[in-house]
C-alpha cells in the first residue's frame, strides 16, 4: 500500500466478475493477467459454466449469487458482465460490497428509468464506475482520435457512424466514439426514425433500424445509421464489424472502419493505415488504465460512467424521437420506458436492407 495525494493505493485491487459468458471470460482472463489485480472471486447464475470459468481461472471464492460473492470477497473493482437486462441490480451489489470502482458492460440500460436509477446509485455512493467501450483502444480508433485532436481536420462540421448491427449491441459504441471525436461536447437536441420490429424481441430489444442527427452544443452535428438500413462497409468482411466512425472538418476528414483500418485526408493529403478490433489487444489497456483512476484521482478513465452516460441518454433520445416524434432536448428530465414506446409506435412493415448479408440477422 502507498500514498498518492492522501490517497491510499495498493500494489493489487480485487476483483469480482460476476457473468462467465463471452464478455466475463474477457474481463477475467484479463485482470487476471494483469500484477495490479487479484482476481478473487467470479459469479454466474449457471452451475457449469460457474464451474468450467473457474477450472480456467482458478479463483479462491466462487457462487452463483453475486451479492453473496460480492459480501464475501469485498472487492475494490466489482465488475459484472451479465447481459442487458440486469443493471441497478447489479450496481446496487457493487455499491454495497464496498467496492471503489464498479466496471460495466455496455449499454448503460435498456431505458431511461433504470439508467437514471443507474447515475443516482452511483452519485450518492461517490464510487468510481467505468462502461466498456474498448473499441477506442484499437490503434485505427487511436490514429483518428490524433487526427482530429491535433487540428488536421480544421474545424470539425460533423461526426458520424454507421453499423450494421442492431442498436442494443452498437449505438452505445457509435455515439460513444462520435462523442469523443467532437471532444465530448454536451449534445442539445436529437431527432431520429426507427423501423422493422424484429430485433424488439431480443435479449438486446431494438428496432431493426434507427438512423438520426444529434446536434451538439458546438453546432456539430452527428448523423447516426444503426441497423439493418445501415450501409455497407464493402472494405470489411465480417458482419458485426461492418462500422465507419469519423469526422469531417473544414480541412479534412478522418475515419475509423471497426473492421478495417483507418484513412484520412487533410491539407497535407491523403492517407491511411491499418487496424481491426481485437479483444486480446483492446482489453489490456481498458482494463490497466482501471488501476491508474483507482491509484490517482486524476487519471480519470477515458471510458468513465459520466461520459458513457451522456452517450446514453443520446440512444435513449433517439427512441423517444422516433416513437413520439420531433425533436427531443437533452439532458433528459423525466424517466420513460423507450422499448415499450418504440413497441407501441413501430410500424408493423417489412424492414428493407441495405445489404443481402444483413438477411440472415434481420430475416423478418
Ligand atoms: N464491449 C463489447 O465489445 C461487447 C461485446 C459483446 C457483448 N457486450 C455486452 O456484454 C454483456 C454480456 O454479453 P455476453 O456476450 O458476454 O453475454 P453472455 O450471454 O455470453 O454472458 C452473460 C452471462 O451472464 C450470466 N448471468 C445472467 N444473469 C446473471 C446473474 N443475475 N448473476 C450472475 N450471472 C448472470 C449468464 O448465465 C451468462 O453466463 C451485454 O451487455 C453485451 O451487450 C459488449
Amino acid at each position: 500500500m502507498g500514498q498518492d495525494g492522501g490517497v491510499s493505493v495498493k500494489d493489487k485491487y480485487r476483483v469480482v466478475v460476476v457473468g462467465m459468458g463471452k464478455r466475463g471470460m474477457h474481463h477475467a482472463t484479463t485482470f487476471k493477467a494483469n500484477s495490479r489485480f487479484e482476481l478473487a472471486g467470479i459469479c454466474d447464475i449457471d452451475q457449469t459454466r460457474l464451474n468450467d470459468a473457474a477450472a480456467k481461472l482458478g479463483v479462491a471464492v466462487k457462487g452463483t449469487d453475486a451479492a453473496e460473492v460480492a459480501k464475501s470477497v469485498r472487492p475494490d473493482v466489482f465488475c459484472f458482465c451479465t447481459l442487458p437486462n440486469i443493471r441497478a441490480s447489479m450496481v446496487r451489489i457493487g455499491i454495497e460490497s464496498g467496492a471503489q470502482l464498479i466496471a460495466m458492460e455496455k449499454p448503460v440500460a435498456l431505458t431511461s428509468t433504470e439508467g437514471f436509477q443507474v447515475r443516482d446509485l452511483l452519485a450518492a455512493s461517490g464510487v468510481k464506475a467505468v462502461v466498456s467501450h474498448q473499441h477506442r483502444y484499437g490503434t485505427h480508433y487511436q490514429k483518428v482520435g490524433e487526427l482530429v485532436a491535433s487540428g488536421a481536420l480544421g474545424r470539425i462540421q460533423t461526426v458520424y457512424g454507421t453499423a450494421t448491427g442492431w442498436m442494443m449491441h452498437m449505438l452505445s459504441h457509435l455515439v460513444d466514439y462520435l462523442r469523443w471525436f467532437n471532444g465530448e461536447q454536451e449534445a442539445e437536441w436529437v431527432i431520429a426514425q426507427a423501423a422493422g420490429r424484429g430485433k424488439l424481441a431480443d435479449i438486446h430489444p431494438s428496432p431493426d433500424y434507427i438512423a438520426g442527427f444529434i446536434h451538439f452544443a458546438n453546432g456539430v452535428h452527428g448523423v447516426i445509421e444503426c441497423g439493418a438500413g445501415a450501409p455497407d462497409v464493402p472494405e470489411v468482411d465480417y458482419w458485426w464489424r461492418k462500422c465507419r466512425i469519423g469526422a469531417q472538418g473544414v480541412d479534412g476528414f478522418a475515419e475509423v472502419l471497426t473492421g478495417g483500418g483507418w484513412r484520412a485526408v487533410t491539407k497535407s493529403g491523403a492517407c491511411s493505415g491499418g487496424g481491426s478490433m481485437n479483444y486480446d489487444l483492446d482489453m489490456p489497456p481498458y482494463i490497466q488504465e482501471m488501476a491508474d483512476w483507482l491509484d490517482r484521482d486524476s487519471a480519470v478513465h477515458p471510458c468513465n460512467f459520466a461520459s458513457a452516460y451522456k452517450g446514453f441518454e443520446i440512444m435513449m433520445s433517439f427512441c423517444r424521437s422516433a416513437a413520439q416524434g420531433g425533436q427531443i432536448a437533452l439532458p433528459l428530465t423525466t424517466a420513460a420506458d423507450e422499448i415499450e414506446l418504440l413497441r407501441r409506435s413501430v410500424p408493423d412493415r417489412k424492414i428493407l436492407l441495405s445489404l443481402a448479408a444483413s438477411a440472415k440477422e434481420y430475416p423478418s
